[in-house]
């Protein structure tokens, strides 16, 4: 609850019992539902960026500006990002009481591990919210964490420059009865000595932290309250992180990157002159696949997508029919990377895969293959990335 702007140990539980939960009243949660978690994998820098999108004033929860903990500005406001997912960009001040090196916290965190013993700020990695609602009013004019189904060990998404790491609610901002001029429950932006050493943060008490371009994405609701001890907690929320920003990347409607192992339809592609895509053989995925003109040179061409840039694996699922191999020249973006010998297969509906190693960029990539021989290519029904 302390940091290097806020020297007061205070133990301040007592003010946790004031106000039962209220709806959550933003439009956007009327608007939305929970999704489940999908298979598709999120990067966080894609959950990043969707939050950001959707910190807007329409999402905005609070009706009065929070305090930055480090600067003091009142510039603070938290969002809603996603049904019961409530985002804020602020400083990191190191919750250590006032002490460095930190004592670890013990006896002083308002909220406990699963044995009931206080979090330690060197151990676990955890955010501050503010103690009660300053103004005394219902709803409470800030973000007040009891109207919104947040409890302690409440698991968030904590992101700067590039990190992302999980952390959970573990402290607690003095109470308004207890404020001096810089330490009063309408701060946000503190977080313990873990919580920075993960993002990269320094972790002193009295000279670490940084002022701003901290954000902290906090998912509400019983599901999302990790449970550990002191010696597992940080590992049982970092467990929660890729979980967490599948749901959230899913709920807020993006796009995934294409899976690793991607496949694409030789038909969605296109064939030098003389080529067809069939479906007459039989066990071809998608619609058909690409009979290129008996000819050498003869060629299909398929567009993909790659997720990152880098060497990747090409698989082309192929059929082959006749008695002799049909090799072909693979190029990538219109420059060769090498042949492959596409041997025969039992016959036009049996499929076999040959691969290759190629450099991809990021984004759409031009694969084509180019028969050499007088039969052209083989059938070429996908061709998949990994
Ligand atoms: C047959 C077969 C085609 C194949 C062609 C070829 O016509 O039905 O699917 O493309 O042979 O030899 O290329
Ligand atoms: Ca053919």
């Amino acid at each position: 609850m302390s940091s290097t702007r806020t020297r007061f140990a205070v133990v301040a539980a007592a003010a946790l019992a004031l106000a039962a939960p209220l709806a959550i009243r933003t439009a956007a949660d009327a608007a939305t539902t929970h999704t489940a978690v999908k298979a598709d994998s999120f990067t966080a820098a894609q959950v990043l960026a969707g939050v950001q999108a959707n910190m807007t004033t329409a999402n905005k929860v609070n009706s009065k500006p929070h305090i930055n903990t480090m600067t003091r500005a009142q510039n603070v406001n938290v969002y809603q990002v996603a049904s019961g997912v409530y985002a804020y960009t602020s400083s990191m001040a190191i919750d250590t009481d006032g002490s460095d090196p930190d004592p670890d916290h013990q006896g002083q965190t308002t909220w406990q591990d699963s044995n009931g013993k206080a979090l330690g700020a060197h151990h676990v990695p955890f955010y501050v919210l503010g103690d009660d609602c300053w103004d005394r009013k219902s709803p409470c004019p800030h973000f007040f964490f009891k109207e919104h189904n947040i409890k302690g060990r409440q698991f968030a998404l904590m992101f700067y420059k590039g990190k992302c790491i999980g952390s959970i609610f573990g402290d607690t901002q003095t109470a308004n009865d207890q404020t001096t001029s810089d330490n009063d429950s309408r701060e946000l932006g503190e977080a313990s000595v873990k919580a920075a050493q993960l993002l990269g943060i320094p972790s002193s008490g009295t000279t670490g932290g940084v002022d701003n371009g901290v954000t902290v994405v906090m998912f509400s609701g019983p599901s999302w309250v990790v449970n550990g001890t002191n010696a597992n907690l940080n590992a049982n929320t970092q467990a929660l992180v890729q979980k967490a920003l599948d749901d959230l990347g899913a709920s807020m409607g993006g796009t995934p990157p294409p899976p690793p192992g991607s496949t694409f339809e030789a038909e969605t592609g296109t064939l030098s002159a003389g080529g067809t895509f069939d479906s007459n053989h039989l066990g071809f995925t998608g619609t058909g696949f690409a009979n290129t003109a008996n000819a050498v040179g003869a060629f299909v061409e398929i567009p993909v997508t790659a997720a990152t840039a880098g060497t990747k694996t090409l698989s082309f699922r192929y059929s082959d029919g006749t008695t002799a191999a049909r090799p072909a020249t693979i190029s990538v973006n219109g420059t060769s990377r090498g042949t492959l010998n596409f041997p025969t297969t039992a016959n036009w509906d049996t499929w076999a895969t040959a691969s290759i190693s190629v450099p991809l960029t990021a984004g759409t990539n031009t694969i084509r293959v180019i028969g050499t021989t007088a039969g052209g290519t083989a059938n070429i029904d996908s061709v998949t990335i990994s």
